[in-house]
């Protein structure tokens, strides 16, 4: 175990009890009209808050959820998080509006030994993304000690991830501390041949990641919006699909260096297109490897037949999968089958199967596929990936491991 982080797995019970602990978790999960969708994320932290309860700890939580840029959005507030985790906690959960400023400065003073205290998303405060010292000094104020718990977060400098720890002693929660071991491990001892399936829509975040990954990976499956980008710097036109026209040089300097790094970059053959985004749009399968165009209005929306079937192929001969967003719009069924396909496959294949990014976890509850088939569900997306790419990721470096409770 690599011992250069504090962990509060290492932790004293009677250096704790009675404690306040600060920590910092990922609750940014999917919510509609008020109603968490997947409750992934709040479950994952569960043994690091119930270990701190059970050890007498009173807990602050702190978490973001969307990207509401410094203001108030009144759809990412995180009452709906503070009622599901009451339930899975079994345990009062009380909920402030603020994070900062008398009233929370009041709560943190108040809780007692056992009890939970959820502050409001830090991102409706500027300070947040910005790291600003002052606002990570107050978020740290009247607390002991801090606890990374949000790995999905590991990899943003912010003041509730990186910046309290300039205040604290911080620590690995246990939720950190099982993905950081997994991914290492599956990094450091990684088979070949290794498969990396890239979708999603994050088109810009993700084409980095895939130039990331040509010196390591033996194929990597493109699906999603990337695709499209992909296809238009091969000068393919894909009308009304959505593409990031700025990155055509990038996805061509990516073909072209895969092959000087033996890295096969594959593209789906064919591809399912409709005219609309609806339960009940008409679509249909375009052969672009044999030529076939898009209409004027259609957009690429999932791979087609064929590409599943190649897809498939390679995922049953990989001795390491990394699967990080759905190849299609899978929310909407006419457009679902890839994703469900590759799923399928992974779940299948009984070698290391690493899953990331809330989407795929989502398309893997959906489609009813068993958890215990896959190595690891990361609950970061950009956190699991920026990993793999063994780049620094600030809320994990800065758990200095000299620094004391
Ligand atoms: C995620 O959903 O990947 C994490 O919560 C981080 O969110 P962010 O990409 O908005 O920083």
């Amino acid at each position: 175990m690599d011992l250069a982080y504090n962990r509060l797995s290492l932790q004293e019970p009677q250096l704790l009890k009675g404690k306040k602990a600060l920590i910092r978790v990922d609750f940014n999960v999917p919510i509609k009209d008020g109603k968490i969708l997947d409750d992934t994320r709040i479950k994952g932290a569960i043994p690091t808050l119930k270990f701190l309860h059970e050890r007498g700890c009173s807990i602050v939580i702190l978490s973001h959820m969307g990207r509401p840029k410094g203001k108030v959005v009144e759809e990412l507030r995180l009452n709906p998080v503070a009622k599901r985790l009451e339930e899975l906690m079994e345990i009062p959960v009380k909920k402030i509006d603020v994070c900062i400023g008398k009233e929370a400065q009041e709560a943190k003073k108040n809780i007692s030994s056992g009890e939970i205290l959820l502050l409001e998303n830090t991102r409706f405060y500027i300070e947040e993304t910005h790291n600003i010292s002052s606002f990570a000094r107050e978020l740290a104020n009247d607390v002991d000690f801090f606890v990374q718990d949000a790995f999905g977060c590991v990899h943003r400098a912010h003041a509730s991830v990186e910046g309290v720890t300039h205040f604290l002693p911080s620590m690995m929660g246990f939720l950190v501390e099982k993905e950081f071991e997994a991914l290492k491990n599956v990094f450091i001892e990684r088979k070949k041949p290794l498969t990396l399936i890239v979708g999603g829509a994050k088109i810009g975040t993700k084409i980095g990641v895939i130039e990331n990954f040509l010196p390591i990976a033996d194929n990597i499956l493109i699906g999603g919006g990337i695709a499209n980008t992909f296809f238009n710097a091969k000068g393919y036109d894909v009308k009304d699909s959505l593409v990031e026209l700025d990155q055509a040089q990038l996805a061509q300097h990516i073909l072209q260096e895969a092959g000087e790094e033996s890295c096969r970059i594959v593209l789906p053959k064919d591809i399912i297109v409709a005219k609309e985004i609806s339960e009940t749009a008409e679509t249909r399968i375009v052969h672009r490897k044999n030529g076939e165009i898009l209409n004027d209005g259609e957009k690429i929306l999932d791979i087609g037949p064929e590409s599943i079937a190649l897809f498939q192929e390679i995922l049953a001969e990989s001795e390491t999968i990394i699967w990080n967003g759905p190849v299609g719009l899978f929310e909407f069924s006419p457009f679902a089958k890839g994703t469900e396909a590759l799923g399928k496959a992974i779940e299948k294949n009984p070698n290391k199967t690493i899953v990331g990014g809330g989407d795929s976890v989502d398309a893997i509850h959906r489609f009813g596929l068993k958890e215990s088939g896959f190595s690891h569900i990361s609950t970061g997306g950009g956190a699991m990936l920026e990993f793999l790419e063994g780049k620094m990721l600030p809320g994990i470096s800065s758990l200095r491991a000299n620094v004391e409770l």
